[in-house]
């Protein structure tokens, strides 16, 4: 499609939006139209504003992050990132193909056996691991946030759909500022000047490898309390594969008992998302 239809079928499917894919986004809630040139994409979009340069850069960064996720080997169904002119300045938006309801991780490690639970997991934490080392002679500052939640998976197996925000070329403090910039929640942008340690530090476990790794352990934990003890045996299991620094730190982390980064349960009980588990 060219620039301008694109632009027109993206405010066609705003107009007659339907109920999100999902409420539980931080920055975002997907939806999906239901016909048009857009009914097999699923439509994300962001606060926008008047902060152009911010947002071209941004456009630049989705595009590079999008392109570091491919590299890495990383499946991502099809992803375009525009900014949609509004009367009030620019919106971010992002169309993705739809994946099929089935595919979703999170219920699938809900519903698995024991031994399709460990295998789900494996696989997950084997793809962290994977990104983590193909990217390991980038200069850029590159994260990822591979939660439950971010994940799809197929016959060919994982998919990671989660792209905004890129998590590429930008310092600490930026980011700092785009997870206020860009939350959802009017009380988050509010809470930024009175805690913008605390907001900043959200992003920090997204740039520790083994902070994802355990990320993806102590959710899995919170999804199956009842197989907690077979969850952790294999997780030292699969630590023990992983390469030196990432090794150590999973293991340190693993004789402690799993637990979301309090930041992040503070701000999800704010939000109102308690409940399932979104990291
Ligand atoms: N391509 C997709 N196909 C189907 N559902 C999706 C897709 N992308 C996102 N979703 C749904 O929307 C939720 C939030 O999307 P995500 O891209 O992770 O946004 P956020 O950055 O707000 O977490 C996902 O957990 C998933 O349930
Ligand atoms: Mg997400």
């Amino acid at each position: 499609m060219e620039s301008g239809e694109l632009q027109d079928a993206v405010r066609a499917a705003l107009a007659d939006r339907g109920e999100p894919v999902s409420k539980l986004g931080y920055f975002c809630a997907p939806f999906r139209p239901e016909s048009g040139p857009l009914a097999d994409q699923v439509v994300k979009t962001y606060r926008g504003g008047r902060d152009r340069e911010l947002l071209e850069r941004l456009g630049e960064r989705h595009d590079a992050y999008l392109a570091c996720l491919l590299e890495a080997g990383v499946r991502v169904p099809e992803t375009q990132f525009l900014l949609l002119e509004e009367a009030g300045g620019w919106r971010p938006v992002i169309l993705q193909d739809a994946l099929p309801p089935e595919t979703m991780l999170r219920p699938q490690i809900e519903a698995a056996g024991p031994d399709h639970l460990v295998q789900l997991l494996e696989e997950a934490a084997r793809s962290i691991a994977d990104f983590w080392q193909a990217v390991a002679d980038r200069p850029e500052r590159i994260g990822y946030h591979p939660s439950i939640r971010n994940f799809a998976r197929d016959e060919g197996g994982m998919i990671f759909f989660d792209t905004f925000p890129p998590l590429i070329s930008y310092s600490r403090a930026e980011m700092g500022q785009l997870l206020l910039r860009f939350s959802e929640s009017s009380l988050i942008r509010g809470l930024g000047p009175l805690l913008p340690g605390r907001i900043r530090a959200i992003q920090d476990e997204w740039y520790s490898p083994a902070g994802t790794v355990v990320g993806l352990i102590g959710s899995a934990v919170r999804l199956r309390p009842d197989d907690r003890e077979a969850i952790l045996t294999w997780a030292r299991g699969f630590a023990e594969t992983l390469p030196g620094d990432m090794r150590a730190e999973v293991l340190a982390e693993l004789d402690a008992p799993p637990r979301l980064p309090a930041i992040w349960t503070a701000t999800r009980r704010i939000l109102g998302l308690e409940g399932k588990p979104n990291v």
